[in-house]
């Protein structure tokens, strides 16, 4: 199961890049506003980013970007989509799963430009970017599970019908809005492709006090350890 790191900041891309070793980004207008900078700023930041660590091309450390949510017209959105991807070969256009940008989804991918669709809560609408060949499609969990519903059978759900159909591995599940480690065994258990979260949801989920705990232990042996004789 592959990591992206869900931010627009590229300070946190950089630790989770060196510390984690993570797979690709996915942002959204939320993560742009709160990086504190404007979307073109922050998009050249990241061409710049995978430049500066060799990883610039289609074929590695995707990067979605999310269009305009306002744009509420296929023919603006697929405006818009291809202007972003044509920034830098890294960058997949994410997509709200509405009408429109089902539409403009797939006429991008017709025309060689990768989208995600987003904003997906349900097993019926993640069948929308597979048919469609988008390269994926983000389910999200945390939101569902902070209103009350536990998302296994969701994931499962997903996953069951994109193998059913040979759609796995074509049309990839970012398990989205990832918050714990419960969260992300869920998804690795029920083979989604990858999971996007934030910096602090990795930090969180691979910790253990019993790691710590074991460190100090060993740490005391050590210096209690019988010097060797020279
Ligand atoms: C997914 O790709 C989204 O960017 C993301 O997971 C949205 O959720 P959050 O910002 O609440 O984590």
């Amino acid at each position: 199961m592959k990591f992206f790191l869900d931010s627009a900041k590229i300070d946190e891309i950089r630790e989770a890049y060196e510390t984690f070793g993570i797979d690709g980004v996915t942002t959204n207008p939320n993560h742009i506003m709160n990086s504190g900078k404007p979307f073109y700023t922050v998009i050249k930041e990241l061409a710049d980013f995978v430049k500066e660590k060799g990883i610039e091309g289609v074929d590695v450390f995707p990067i979605s970007v999310e269009i305009n949510p306002h744009l509420n017209d296929a023919n603006e959105m697929i405006e818009m989509g291809k202007k972003v991807a044509s920034m830098c070969p890294n960058f997949v256009i994410k997509i709200p799963c509405t009408l429109p940008g089902i539409e403009a989804a797939r006429k991008l991918e017709q025309q060689g430009i990768r989208t995600n669709l987003t904003l997906v809560f349900s097993a019926s609408q993640a069948l929308i970017p597979a048919k469609n060949h988008s390269l994926f499609v983000s389910p999200f969990i945390g939101w569902k599970e902070s209103s009350g519903e536990d998302c296994v059978q969701y994931i499962n759900d997903i996953v069951t019908i994109y193998k059913n159909y040979g759609f796995y591995g074509k049309t990839q599940i970012i398990c989205a809005a990832v918050r714990n480690g419960k969260q992300f065994v869920d998804c690795a258990k029920a083979g989604a492709d990858i999971v996007t979260a934030g910096l602090q949801v990795f930090k969180d989920s691979f910790y253990h006090p019993f790691t710590d705990y074991g460190l100090k232990k060993f740490q005391g042996a050590w210096d209690k350890t019988i010097t060797e004789e020279k």
